[in-house]
């Protein structure tokens, strides 16, 4: 593969992401939310008590209900609303976050603050827009106070949401972004170690349709703000991200 200068260079993406008027204008013209196309409706009751290890009967809606009644951790107590995630939920693409910041917070969608903004130009670099075949989530669905680091408890609880998304979605290619959306792994390790190659997504044993989807790790865009030199490797898992993607067809 070219490297990364050259080929933002040619895609006058150079200096890295860095935005354009165009790009702006392109971004704004994305109708962002892109509704199930499907008529399900939540028939489960909200209050029904969810077995937290198996969602495998929710439908779309029943999910986006169930999370956005979830008092399973302390988190719900201190958020304004919770944050399901956004996009085409028949997406190839699955991207995935950490937790929701303050703007997502309030306006109970991923990734629409600055983090947002840059994210925004990674899927433009790699020829993406949000809603578009991309669909993009958090692991954890509530803003923790204070932008603090989840405890291990709520992001376990968070978990199977997580897990369900995925299922119903049936992504082809998944990219984490950070280390706590590469728990997706089903362990913790520092990112150094994880970046720059192909996983897979395993998932629960018994659902095969998911199990074993391409799974690529990168920095998370809040982390790329401030450390900018760290792009280029960004890129080079957006990159390989792509022709994984080709790859399968
Ligand atoms: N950081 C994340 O991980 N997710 C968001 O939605 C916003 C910032």
């Amino acid at each position: 593969m070219i490297r990364e200068e050259a080929i933002l260079r040619e895609f006058n993406l150079y200096p890295l992401w860095q935005r354009r008027e165009q790009d702006q204008s392109i971004l704004e013209q994305v109708t962002a939310t892109v509704q199930p196309a499907t008529e399900q409706v939540a028939s489960k009751s909200v209050v029904e008590k969810a077995d937290m290890q198996n969602l495998d009967s929710y439908n779309w809606p029943e999910l986006q209900a169930l999370v956005k009644n979830c008092t399973a951790c302390k988190l719900r107590a201190s958020c304004t609303q919770t944050v399901f995630g956004m996009g085409d939920v028949r997406a190839d693409w699955l991207f995935v976050g950490e937790w929701p910041g303050m703007d997502e917070d309030a306006q109970g969608e991923p990734f629409v603050g600055q983090s947002g903004k840059l994210l925004d130009n990674m899927l433009a670099a790699i020829k993406l827009k949000r809603g578009h075949n991309v669909y993009i989530t958090n692991f954890v669905k509530c803003y923790p106070s204070g932008n603090r680091t989840p405890e291990a408890n709520e992001i376990a609880q968070c978990g199977p949401y997580l897990e369900r998304q995925i299922q119903l979605i049936q992504p082809k290619l998944i990219v984490a972004l950070g280390e706590t959306a590469a728990l997706l792994l089903g362990y913790g390790a520092a990112l150094s170690g994880m970046r720059g190659k192909l996983h897979h997504y395993c998932g629960s044993p018994t659902h095969t349709l998911v199990k074993g989807i391409p799974l690529i790790i990168t920095h998370h865009p809040a982390y790329l703000l401030h450390t900018p030199l760290k792009k280029a490797e960004a890129w080079d898992d957006l990159c390989l991200a792509v022709a994984t993607m080709q790859g399968l067809g």
